[in-house]
């Protein structure tokens, strides 16, 4: 490029000329807003700006343990609208499959739990839920297992979850404010981020620690796809960021590598 930076053109070269055999992937909710899914702090759309109704003391109380044994009933209801099933990948979900086809994904770390990593056909293996999911449900006391099928039964009739052993609240594994991240996470994250020779960050606003912390532990060349810059991209030679909407960036990084087509195909599938 003209003036010495590298842009997307830099990244495709990289890439398909052999430089790159292990792309380590950073997303968060951004990367779902196209499937109909809110962000959480995006002005006027996001959904700690369309609380009011569940009348919390703060919005991210939503999804702060402490809150949620007295007040069960706000997260519950949020649960119900973002439980998956209804929606359907991205482009930029179906462009993690396309680096697992290359064989260069060496991991998608996300902080979403709409698992539409894997309705996008990307192996579980490859993908680490940073702040859990809906796969499965405990009590917050004794820790019994709740099945997904009871607990989506007793959320449906606007019920509350609670445990057959000891009436504790019952709720999924998603990683609330004041939990641990789950183990898996911290079992992989640091081989994984010394084996990686590229960086994709996207669809998040690197507020939440320690997901936050992630894109800067590397130093490998990385890429931004967000609406806003976000950490500390920018602050490095050797960074691109692609401004606005992550589908529209992979798709003109996906065209210059030569995988449009592939792209394409696995998104209509
Ligand atoms: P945020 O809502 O904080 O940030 C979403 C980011 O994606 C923002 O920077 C948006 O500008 C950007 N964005 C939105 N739509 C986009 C699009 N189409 N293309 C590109 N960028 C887009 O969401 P997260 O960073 O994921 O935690 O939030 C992190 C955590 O905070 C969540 O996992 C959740 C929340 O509290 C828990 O639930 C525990």
């Amino acid at each position: 490029p003209s003036n010495g930076k590298p842009d997307l053109s830099t990244m495709a070269d990289y890439i398909t000329k052999g430089g790159v055999s292990s792309v380590v992937v950073m997303v968060g909710a951004g990367i779902s807003t196209a499937a109909g899914i809110p962000d959480f702090r995006s002005p006027k759309t996001g959904l700690y700006h369309n609380l009011s109704r569940l009348k919390l003391p703060y919005a991210e109380a939503v999804f702060d343990i402490d809150y949620f044994r007295k007040q069960p009933e706000a997260f519950y209801t949020l649960a119900q609208e973002l439980y998956p099933g209804k929606f359907k990948p991205t482009l930029f979900h179906s462009f993690l499959k396309v680096l697992e086809e290359k064989g260069i994904l060496r991991r998608v770390y996300t902080q979403n739990i709409d698992t539409l990593e894997e309705i996008a056909g990307v192996e579980a293996d490859k993908v680490v839920y940073a702040h859990g999911s809906f796969a499965e449900n405990h009590c917050i006391d004794c820790h019994a297992e709740m099945s997904k099928e009871d607990l989506r039964e007793i959320m449906e009739k606007d019920d509350i979850p609670r445990c057959k052993k000891c009436k504790g609240l019952v709720k999924p594994d998603i990683v609330f404010f004041g939990e641990n991240l789950p183990a898996r996470f911290f079992k992989l994250l640091d081989n994984d981020l010394s084996a990686a020779d590229l960086v994709i960050v996207a669809g998040t606003s690197l507020q939440v620690h320690p997901f936050a912390s992630l894109p800067s532990q590397v130093s490998c060349p990385r890429i931004l796809f967000n609406l806003e810059a976000v950490g500390d991209f920018g602050r490095r030679k050797t960074d691109v960021i692609r401004l606005g909407a992550c589908d529209e960036g992979i798709r003109d990084l996906a065209d210059q590598c030569g995988w449009g087509k592939r792209l394409t195909e696995l998104w209509e599938s």
